[in-house]
Order: structure tokens, then C-alpha cells, then sequence
């Protein structure tokens, strides 16, 4: 993947999105697995690589959408394998290749062009994971 400073226009969404500041919140695995779209009351999360991306409203992660499987999750493998699958959505990815991580890397940029980051994905002891 090219750095960020190449090619700055990489994955830029076609109408430009505000960003706010991104946030670095503690967030709990359990936290993050209620805001799944289904939870009332909560808002619709995706982490990648430890970084969570608030997609509240984007109606392609809601249940019953095309990615809706990635909701409420840190579904770090499947981004990179390019896989819908619900086992592939977790995340350890350790085991891909250079050449997947690139893409696990180019869907990070893709989400930091398009929603607001709202926290770090921690265990539930606090500490990192
Ligand atoms: C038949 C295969 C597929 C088609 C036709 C397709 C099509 C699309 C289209 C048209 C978009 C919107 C792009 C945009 O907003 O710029 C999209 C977004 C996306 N696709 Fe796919 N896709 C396919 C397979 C997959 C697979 C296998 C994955 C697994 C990683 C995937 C993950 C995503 C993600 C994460 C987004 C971003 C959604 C967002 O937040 O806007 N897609 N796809």
C-alpha cells in the first residue's frame, strides 16, 4: 500500500465528509459488541485494528444489509481476506499475508475517510490489548 502522503486522495469518499476530532475513548469489547445495529438505545460500531469507527445510519450495516456481519465487531481478517463470512469476522490477523494486510490497511483508510473515530477497543480489564 502507498503511504498516505502519496496518495492523499486514496479512498476519498465522492461527497465530502466532515470529520470531527478523533476521539480516544476506552472502549470495551463488550461495549463494542452491543452497538451491533440491533441494540436500541446504541449506536453502530466497527473497530479495525483496534480503532473504533462510529457507522451509526450508514444502512449498509444494518441487520439484514450487505455488512451488517462487520457490525459490533473488530472483524480485522475478514476486511483483509475480503470475506463476508461470520467466522472470518474477528480479530486476529496475524496469519494473513503482507499482501492482505495491505488491504486490512486500505479498508483502515477507507473508514477514516468516512466515520468518525470514537474510541480504542480494549479488554475488559482496562488494559491494552
Ligand atoms: C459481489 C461482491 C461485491 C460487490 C458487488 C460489492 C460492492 C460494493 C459497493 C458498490 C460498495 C460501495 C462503495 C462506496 O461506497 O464507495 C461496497 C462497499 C463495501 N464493501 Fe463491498 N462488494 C462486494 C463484496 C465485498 C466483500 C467480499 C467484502 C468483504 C470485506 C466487502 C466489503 C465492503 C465494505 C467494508 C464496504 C464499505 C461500506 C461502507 O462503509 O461504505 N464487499 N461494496
Amino acid at each position: 500500500m502507498s503511504t498516505e502522503g502519496q496518495q492523499k486522495e486514496r479512498f476519498a469518499p465522492k461527497q465530502p465528509v466532515e470529520l470531527a476530532d478523533p476521539k480516544d475513548d476506552v472502549i470495551t469489547l463488550e461495549h463494542l459488541q452491543k452497538c451491533n445495529g440491533e441494540t436500541e438505545g446504541y449506536p453502530t460500531y466497527v473497530a479495525i485494528k483496534k480503532t473504533v469507527f462510529d457507522v451509526t445510519g450508514k444502512e449498509t450495516y444494518a441487520p439484514g444489509k450487505s455488512y451488517h456481519v462487520f457490525a459490533g465487531k473488530e472483524p480485522n481478517r475478514a476486511l483483509g481476506l475480503s470475506s463476508l463470512a461470520e467466522a472470518d469476522c474477528v480479530a486476529d490477523y496475524e496469519s494473513l499475508t503482507e499482501q492482505q494486510k495491505g488491504v486490512l490497511n486500505d479498508w483502515y483508510t477507507f473508514f477514516s475517510k468516512r466515520y468518525n473515530i470514537v474510541g480504542r477497543l480494549v479488554d475488559e480489564s482496562g488494559s491494552n490489548l
